[in-house]
């Protein structure tokens, strides 16, 4: 069974960016079609100059595709991944979600598998409340939300059973094995589900 998987970010410093390009192979690798996309960047470009990583990472993610609501409509499976900022979704995540208002209306965001992924700068600062607050907007959609729980030896390791979360050590450190181990983990997992659903909705009648 052939699916479609968005595997959409935000992404300021390349971590989250690195995750979502782990899951989007992952996903690619199992034979679904795959699309990668990063929201639109919406903070101006002196704030970017002013910290190396964020303008190194925009300047490497460029040729990556714009995140467009017909990418969205077009996927039975979701993978979304902010940033933790004060505890929340990134505003740039935030505002593309705004945008889909339209297709949410028409009921063109419902029924399809939705997964979130978030990284900290800390341990403690708010890795579980970003993913839940993700979950907000997937139950608004009527979604069918997947989360990897503690389906695998390796969530037992990167432990959060809500999604996939990297603890950056205040940027100092890289996505490592641990963290690409529970993003693989969680991709196959959408995958999985996305074809599970798309069977069960394509051969059983309503
Ligand atoms: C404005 C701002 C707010 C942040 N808020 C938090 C926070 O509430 N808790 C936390 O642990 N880290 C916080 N961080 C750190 C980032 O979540 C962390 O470095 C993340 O891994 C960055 O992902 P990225 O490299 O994909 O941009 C914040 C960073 C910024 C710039």
């Amino acid at each position: 069974m052939d699916v479609n998987i968005a595997v959409v970010y935000y992404s300021a410093t390349g971590t989250i960016a690195d995750i979502a390009k782990e899951m989007a192979e992952t996903a690619e690798k199992t034979g679904a079609q795959v699309r990668l996309r990063r929201v639109e960047e919406s903070a101006p470009a002196a704030a970017i100059d002013s910290t190396p990583a964020w303008a190194a990472n925009v300047a490497a993610t460029a040729g990556i595709p714009v995140a467009a609501t017909e990418d969205l409509v077009w996927a039975d499976g979701v993978l979304l991944g902010s940033p933790t900022r004060f505890g929340n979704v990134a505003a740039q995540l935030k505002q593309f979600l705004d945008s889909l208002g339209p297709v949410w209306q028409q009921g063109l965001l419902a029924d399809k598998i939705y997964s979130g992924f978030t990284s900290a700068g800390t341990g403690h600062g708010g890795h579980e409340s970003t993913l839940l607050a993700l979950s907000h907007t997937f139950h608004h959609f009527g979604g069918i939300i997947v989360p990897p729980g503690y389906t695998d030896p390796a969530k037992f390791a990167d432990g959060n059973p809500y999604g996939t979360s990297h603890f950056d050590q205040g940027g100092t450190a890289p996505v490592d094995e641990t963290t690409r181990a529970a993003a693989r983990v969680q991709a196959e997992r959408v995958v999985r589900f996305a074809r599970a659903v798309k069977a069960g909705t394509t051969s059983v009648p309503m």
